[in-house]
């Protein structure tokens, strides 16, 4: 599976968090969370996707793997900036301080350190895994700075003088926080400052994400043990719209905060900027178990960011519209890698789209995946929007293991898994119902 379209899919074997997503000399990197060895989590490599158009994808083999002391367990999330010309790479390197003797890829909960490094590309292809790599950030050895072990996921963005790197950590595993650093070079990394939200808000922040869009300044998280009273969802994606001061990195973050989606299967999301200078953001898509295939793990169709009514929308990107958008008049003619269904639902009204039931209950919209969905302990089967404003519009994009479903063009979206999905679509939709695909 080298080729895909609309989604982005493991290769084989395992993947989680993206990672390194750029748009950089006219195509779209995006790099992964990688485990080549099983359908499993694992020692962590960087696999590594390219694009030119966000919709057709390419696995174009490993791009990280372990070589250094720092990162001999694993090269753990990070992110991609351009510097004159080159491709620089930040991520996280993990080194265990004990090994489990019967599992090396495994990680021993507490018994490893992190650090965060950083290799150069020259053209985006070529990694030099065992001379281009350098630590940038070395173990945090200062608990009022941050914890040794849980410090992860530095995201890298240009400032106006200088560069900065926002950090996912905890303070004393109770609470999450993020830290920031400045560096002049990419090389010589400062610590500046760090915030977070106290109690409640999820014992370890992972994969921090900080942009301005227009409108307003975004800070993305995903924190650890966040959602209490669930047994397998209880880390999940979240936003906030902050305030934000370049020079002292202080950052306010308010009490208001939204889910990215109410599908509670993305986690980890990423955002870069595409060809035209628009927040673009992809996450990853949790699996319970491999697909018949035997791969396990997979992206969310691109999604741009917006901020409307002082909320943060995530409309689907238009490169993949444009691409599916071949009408066909019903859904046996859809393309084998997924279409796209556009609607409206009144009250009461109900579709499944090959066993994936969507229906709206007032001004929300509920889904339920149940029969396109393994038997699993726990697993989040239905799911629901906020209160939503006006008319009820959905665009939908289906494909067999993912349906993403976008309210009111990003007002709130929902994502699942699915595995077994139907082709037949049913229901009643007064509005009728347009498919487009490949
Ligand atoms: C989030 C995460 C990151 C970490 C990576 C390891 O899913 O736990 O914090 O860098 O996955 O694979």
């Amino acid at each position: 599976m080298t080729r895909q379209r609309l989604h982005l899919k493991a290769p084989d074997n395992w993947v989680n968090d993206p990672n390194g997503f750029i748009y950089y000399k006219g195509m779209y990197h995006m790099f992964y969370q990688y485990f080549p060895y099983a359908p499993r989590w694992g020692t962590m490599h960087w696999g590594h996707a390219v694009s030119r158009d966000l919709v057709n994808w390419e696995h174009v083999g490993i791009a990280l793997f372990p070589t250094k002391r720092g990162d001999q367990n694993g090269c753990f999330s990070g992110s991609a900036v351009e510097k004159e010309g080159r491709l620089h790479l930040l991520y996280t390197g993990i080194c265990h301080e004990e090994n489990d003797p019967e599992d090396i890829h495994a990680n021993p909960e507490e018994r490893f350190v992190a650090c965060q490094m950083r290799i150069v590309s020259e053209d985006g292809f070529h990694f030099d895994n065992w001379t281009d790599k350098h630590v940038a950030i070395p173990v945090i050895r200062n608990e009022k700075t941050g914890d040794k072990t849980h410090t992860r996921d530095p995201k890298v963005w240009r400032g106006t003088n200088a560069w900065y790197l926002i950090l996912g950590s905890t303070v004393e595993k109770e609470q999450g926080r993020v830290l920031f650093y400045r560096s002049e070079d990419l090389e010589k990394w400062d610590y500046v400052n760090q915030t977070g939200k106290g109690p409640g808000f999820g014992w370890m922040w992972e994969c921090p994400d900080y942009f301005e869009v227009d409108g307003g300044k975004a800070l993305l998280i995903s924190p650890m043990g966040f959602l209490k009273n669930r047994e397998k969802e209880q880390n999940q994606a979240i936003g906030f719209l902050v305030d934000f001061e370049e020079t002292s990195c202080e950052m306010k973050i308010p009490d208001n905060w939204q889910f990215l989606d109410y599908g509670m299967d993305l986690y980890a999301p990423q955002t870069a900027l595409d060809a035209e200078g628009r927040r673009t953001l992809m996450g990853w898509i949790r699996m319970p178990k491999p697909t018949k295939e035997g791969w396990i793990g997979m992206f969310t169709a691109p999604r741009l960011v917006e901020i409307r009514d002082g909320k943060l929308c995530f409309p689907l990107h238009p490169n993949v519209r444009a691409a599916c958008s071949r009408e066909i008049p019903d859904v046996w003619e859809a393309h084998p890698e997924g279409y796209r269904a556009v609607f409206s639902l009144e009250e009461g009204e109900e579709i499944s789209l090959g066993g994936f039931y969507i229906w709206r209950r007032g001004n929300r919209i509920c889904t339920d995946r149940s029969h396109v969905f393994p038997p699993f302990a726990g697993a989040h089967l239905k799911s629901e929007t906020p209160e939503l404003s006006g008319e009820i519009h959905l665009e939908v994009l289906v494909d067999e293991n993912l349906v993403e479903v976008f309210v009111n063009h990003g007002e709130a979206v929902i994502s699942n898994a699915t595995y077994g999905l139907g082709k037949e679509i049913s229901g009643s939709v007064h509005s009728g119902i347009k498919l487009y695909t490949l």
